[in-house]
C-alpha cells in the first residue's frame, strides 16, 4: 500500500485523478488548487460544471489553506466531528481553483476519517477535490467493485480501502448566512449539530439562486427504476425489513447506521440482476432515518 500511495501522490501532483477511499463513499480525487486537474474530474464524471466539489484536507489545522474568515463555530465543529462525515461550507481561500467551487465564493471542506485519504492529502501536499467516484446521477461507490469502467479508465491509481464504513455521503452544513443550515443530510444529524453549537440549525435549500447548487432531483440512482413502498409483495424484488419472500429481496437492518452501510451495495447487487424494478420498503419518518430517506427519495427520482 505504501508504494500505491506514493504512486497516487505523484499522480495528484501531476494533475491526474486518483480513486481514494473515504469512510462515507469512494471519492475521485484531484488537486483542488489546479484548474486543469479539477476539470478532469468533471469530464470523467460527466458532471455539470455548475456543481461544486468537496475539498478534503488531512487535518483541521489545514483549514486556513482552503477557507478564510473562519468563524469560531467552525473550529468547534471541527474539534467535535473531524475526522468524520461532516462537510462545512465556508468562504473560499484564493488558492482553491474556481473550477472546484464552480465559481462560488464559498468552499465545502472536510477531514475524512480514512487513513488512506488523509495520507494521500499529506503525501501529495495538496487539498483534494473529490466528489463521489461515480458517473453523474449514478450510485456512489462504497467498494472498489462498484466502480464503473469510465471511472476506472479515467484514474491513474485506484486505492482499495475496503468497504466504506459510513456508506452514505457526508452531512453538508453551510456556515454562510445568519443561521447554520444543513444542505445535505448525513450520519452527523441535525440534533448532533444543534447539541454541539447550542443554537438551532436549519435544514434544506435556501430559496433563491445557487445557494445549494447540485441539488438535482434524480441522483444516487441505480439504472433499474426504484419504487418506494410500505411493504414488498411476495414476488417483488427489492429491499425489505424482516423476512424475505424471494431470492431478489435483500433484508436490510433496522439500525440506521447499519442500513446506511449496506444501502449502496444492496442497490448495486440488485442493479446487476437487470430486474424490471427495485422496490424499497420505507423506513420510519423519524429523525434518525432522515439521511437515508433523503437518499431513497432521490434514488426513486422524486
Ligand atoms: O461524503 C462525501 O461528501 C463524499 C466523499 C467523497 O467525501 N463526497 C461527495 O461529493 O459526496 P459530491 O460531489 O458527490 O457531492 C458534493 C455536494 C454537491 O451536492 C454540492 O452541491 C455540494 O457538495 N457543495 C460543494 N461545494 C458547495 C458549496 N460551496 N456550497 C454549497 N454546496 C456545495
Ligand atoms: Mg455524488
Amino acid at each position: 500500500m505504501n508504494e500505491q500511495l506514493e504512486l497516487a501522490a505523484a499522480a495528484i501532483v501531476r494533475g491526474e485523478l486518483v480513486v481514494m477511499p473515504t469512510e462515507t463513499v469512494y471519492g475521485l480525487a484531484a488537486d483542488a488548487t489546479s484548474d486543469e486537474a479539477v476539470q478532469r474530474i468533471f469530464a470523467a464524471k460527466g458532471r455539470p460544471s455548475d456543481n461544486p466539489l468537496i475539498v478534503h484536507i488531512a487535518r483541521a489545522e489545514d483549514l486556513p489553506l482552503v477557507a478564510r474568515d473562519i468563524p469560531d463555530v467552525a473550529w468547534e465543529l471541527a474539534r467535535r466531528f473531524w475526522p468524520g462525515p461532516l462537510t462545512l461550507v465556508l468562504p473560499k481561500a484564493i488558492s482553491v481553483s474556481t473550477f472546484t467551487t464552480a465559481g462560488l465564493e464559498t468552499v465545502a471542506v472536510r477531514v475524512p476519517n480514512h487513513p488512506l485519504a488523509r495520507e494521500l492529502c499529506l503525501r501529495s501536499g495538496r487539498p483534494l477535490a473529490a466528489p463521489s467516484a461515480n458517473v453523474f446521477t449514478h450510485l456512489s461507490p462504497t467498494r472498489i467493485e462498484h466502480l464503473s469502467p469510465e471511472i476506472r479508465a479515467a484514474s491513474t491509481v485506484i486505492l482499495d480501502g475496503g468497504a466504506s464504513r459510513v456508506g452514505i455521503e457526508s452531512t453538508i452544513l453551510s456556515l454562510i448566512g445568519d443561521q447554520p443550515r444543513v444542505l445535505r443530510e448525513g450520519q452527523v444529524s441535525r440534533a448532533a449539530l444543534e447539541d454541539a453549537l447550542g443554537i438551532p440549525v436549519a435544514v434544506g435549500p435556501v430559496d433563491g439562486p445557487r445557494i445549494a447548487p447540485g441539488q438535482y432531483l434524480r441522483h444516487y440512482s441505480p439504472d433499474t427504476p426504484v419504487v418506494l413502498v410500505d411493504k414488498l409483495t411476495p414476488q417483488q424484488p427489492g429491499l425489505c425489513f424482516g423476512t424475505c419472500q424471494n431470492a431478489n429481496q435483500l433484508i436490510m437492518s433496522y439500525d440506521p447506521a447499519e442500513y446506511a452501510f449496506e444501502l449502496y451495495d444492496a442497490l448495486f447487487q440488485l442493479d446487476q440482476r437487470k430486474l424490471e424494478s427495485i422496490g424499497i420498503e420505507m423506513p420510519p419518518d423519524s429523525p434518525e432515518w432522515a439521511a437515508i430517506r433523503e437518499r431513497l427519495h432521490k434514488a426513486a427520482g422524486r
